[in-house]
């Protein structure tokens, strides 16, 4: 049997490249030669910064075109033309990576791959790509890998829960449940999403379910092509979720049915030391923060971030801002220079530190996270609820308030609040009352805080040998091998 070699191609945006690094260097961890798929413009972006941790002799970093020009924005607000132009951009050097020549020859559409550590041999020691685990957002990378007889798994970096909605569109339209009815009630419960009837509130569904603004039409018109894209990774040899059976059972079980084979290997930042260590941050991250926490007591601080997309309308910032400081506490707020809308202005981040008083908050343009998130100090999370946020904070154990914006993040709050009551959800409303209400319930109920710490052990466990998700990796590992027998 050849020597497994897996191209792991993710989505090229923060919250899905994270997540598919870290499962890059679990699979490293089980021997698996890895080459992980970054796009020209990330890799530039990254430099140096990949830690070491996630360096081995068994993984390297190679790069694709998006099809942009070098100085495009590429702004997080304009996904639909990323996803546009990266199939353009990327089909044909991915196509020479999976083709059976060596992969980085000279001359021909492989030249403009390049490998992170250019060395003098271009196919760096790496056996053929015998296996590609792609974002199960590009199914043309699917179509190509098949037709060139490379195996192709379906990676979403998503929460179950809304994968499942995503797949349960079809039924959504069948019982009449949508489009929701001009006005109609966002509170009114949702039958047809199976295992969450008890739960499921129009309001929690996808937002690509809500009824668009400014327009006549019923439907967002990226909700059919959304859900199809769930269904068709049917097709793929497998999907892999970052999730694990103690957070999501259920959705997992009805998912299976519609997939060829399911494996629930997460969270994956939390399943080993190299994994935990592996940073691929596009921002500098502000590690200063880490010493003003070292400065707080414990649990006192409330750390506040809407990942790496989330864009909110100055009004909002105001409502949050005067929210955190009227609750008290010291904060830690993550504001990116581009989250604030029409306001690109880096003094924000300075006018709220001062005003909030001297020494009692800290804004940052990007943090560490994963170590902020572990820190003692920390006392609750004011969260947008993406999925890798919502999995960093149940590993840690520390409450969250969750403000979802777009996509997914509806529904995993809504698992936060209402299944495991590990946080508080507060969807749909911001104003500085709510902010601070709810924040202050966050940082005192008892009740709370022994749920998340429940949760935590749970999770701990499931990732820990033996352990469920454990085992799905190890299933998957053996899964990828037979591939290749
Ligand atoms: C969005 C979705 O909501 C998510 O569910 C989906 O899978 C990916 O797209 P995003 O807005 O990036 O993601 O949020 P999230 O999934 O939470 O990912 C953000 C990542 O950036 C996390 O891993 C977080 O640790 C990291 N981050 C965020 C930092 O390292 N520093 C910061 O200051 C903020």
């Amino acid at each position: 049997m050849a020597a497994a070699h897996v191209l792991v191609f993710p989505f090229p945006i923060q919250g899905h490249i994270n997540c598919m690094l870290h499962f890059a260097t679990a699979l490293v961890g089980a021997g698996i030669h890895v080459t992980f798929l970054h796009t020209d413009h990330n890799l530039r972006r990254l430099g140096g910064r990949s830690s070491s941790a996630a360096r081995s002799p068994l993984l390297r970093f190679l790069s694709v075109p998006d099809g942009l020009p070098d100085d495009h924005p590429r702004s997080a607000s304009d996904l639909p033309g990323l996803y546009k132009s990266l199939a353009g951009g990327a089909t044909g050097p991915y196509r020479a990576l999976l083709a059976p020549l060596p992969p980085l020859a000279t001359g021909g559409p492989s030249s403009s791959s390049r490998a992170a550590d250019a060395g003098a041999d271009p196919t760096g020691g790496f056996p053929l790509v015998t296996c590609l685990v792609a974002d199960g957002l590009l199914p043309w990378a699917f179509d190509v890998a098949e037709e060139l007889g490379v195996p192709a798994i379906a990676f979403r970096t998503a929460s179950a829960g809304s994968f499942l909605a995503f797949l349960s569109v079809p039924r959504l339209f069948e019982l009449g449940e949508l489009p929701f009815p001009i006005g109609g009630d966002l509170d009114e419960p949702v039958r047809g999403v199976p295992g969450m009837e008890s739960f499921l509130r129009r309001r929690d569904l996808p937002s690509a379910c809500r009824r668009p603004k400014d327009s006549d039409d019923d439907v967002n018109p990226a909700l059919r092509p959304l859900a199809k894209l769930s269904a068709d990774n049917g097709k793929a040899r497998a999907l892999v979720l970052n999730t694990t059976a103690s957070l999501e059972r259920s959705a997992l079980a009805h998912i299976a049915p519609h997939m060829r084979d399911v494996f629930a290997v997460g969270p994956l930042h939390a399943m080993s030391p190299a994994a935990a260590a592996a940073s691929s941050s596009l921002l500098r991250e502000d590690d200063g923060c880490m010493a003003w926490l070292d400065a707080q007591a414990d649990r006192s601080v409330v750390y506040a971030s809407f990942g790496s997309l989330a864009v909110i309308t100055h009004e909002q910032y105001t409502e949050f801002y005067s929210g955190l400081v009227a609750a008290g506490y010291p904060f830690l707020w993550v504001l990116r220079p581009d989250m604030v809308m029409a306001s690109q202005d880096a003094s924000l981040q300075g006018t709220a530190a001062a005003a909030a008083g001297d020494g009692k908050a800290r804004v940052v343009a990007w943090a560490p996270q994963r170590d902020v998130l572990r820190h003692r100090a920390v006392g609750c999370f004011l969260t947008h609820a993406g999925w890798n946020s919502t999995l960093e904070a149940v590993v840690e154990g520390v409450p969250m308030v969750c403000w979802p914006v777009s996509a997914d993040q509806q529904i995993n709050s809504r698992f936060v609040g209402a299944v495991w009551r590990n946080g508080l959800d507060m969807k749909d409303v911001c104003e500085r009352a709510v902010v601070e209400r709810t924040v202050r319930e966050a940082m005192e109920s008892d009740e709370i805080r022994r749920s998340a710490e429940a949760l935590a052990q749970q999770v701990k466990r499931d990732v820990a040998a033996g352990g469920s998700s454990a085992t799905e990796l190890d299933r998957l590992v053996g899964f990828i091998r037979e591939l290749n027998a």
